[in-house]
């Protein structure tokens, strides 16, 4: 599973870039707000670091709107990924945008039917949102297994990202779950890291081999 970064803060993406652990990261209107600044001027300092793709998302809720703001944000930096919310006129520009060869992410999923549309309307990526289903105590890790299973069983190239992701259950569940991709914030991140374990384990080693030195 590659880990993208759930974020608009560039900071916070060199950071983990540093880490090597970092493959591509998601926005959204809500996340780019948070960084105070306008997507045209963070996208591409976002863009610069990572190796993977950048979702930025489009703010128009009709098909012909949805694909000018495309068109506007694919020429700001080549690896940026549309993302699309899972609307019927978000359908219809995942498809005009295929024939552009734009990739897109269509976001906001929450059930196997939508992720079957957004996959034949063209999607690059599907992301269920599997967080807010846990808000609402729905069952969010079968809808991953689900769509995952039902993808491979059609042979369906349309890659999983598990999205709204809030602690590391989140993320080892969907690992399990066979998400190609898990999208996750800082926060998380940085408790993944972190095992009381690690630190106690570390703390005797350098005290024994500080022993070796007297
Ligand atoms: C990423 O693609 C989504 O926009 C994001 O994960 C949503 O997360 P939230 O449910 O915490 O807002």
């Amino acid at each position: 599973m590659k880990i993208f970064m759930d974020t608009g803060n560039v900071e916070e993406i060199e950071k983990f870039v540093d880490w090597g652990v970092v493959y591509g990261v998601t926005t959204n209107p809500s996340l780019i707000a948070k960084s105070g600044r306008i997507q045209e001027e963070v996208i591409p300092e976002i863009a610069a670091p990572v190796k993977g793709t950048v979702s930025a998302e489009v703010i128009s809720t009709v098909c012909a709107g949805m694909v000018k703001e495309a068109e506007k944000l694919s020429k700001i930096v080549g690896n940026v990924v549309i993302k699309i919310p899972c609307i019927a006129e978000g359908l219809k520009a995942v498809r005009v945008l295929r024939g552009m060869c734009i990739k897109t992410n269509v976001t906001l999923v929450f059930s196997m039917g939508q992720a079957l549309l957004a996959a034949r309307a063209g999607a690059t990526y599907v992301s269920p949102f599997i967080g807010r289903l846990d808000d609402i105590v729905e069952d969010w890790v079968k809808l991953v297994e689900n769509i995952v299973k039902a993808f491979k069983i059609y042979g369906i190239e349309t890659e999983v990202i598990a999205a709204s992701i809030r602690n590391i259950e989140h993320v080892e569940r969907v690992m399990l779950a066979g998400a190609q991709i898990a999208t996750i914030p800082t926060k998380v991140l940085e408790a993944m890291i972190k095992h009381p374990l690690t630190d106690k384990g570390l703390e005797q080693f350098l005290a024994d081999y500080g022993s070796t030195m007297k």
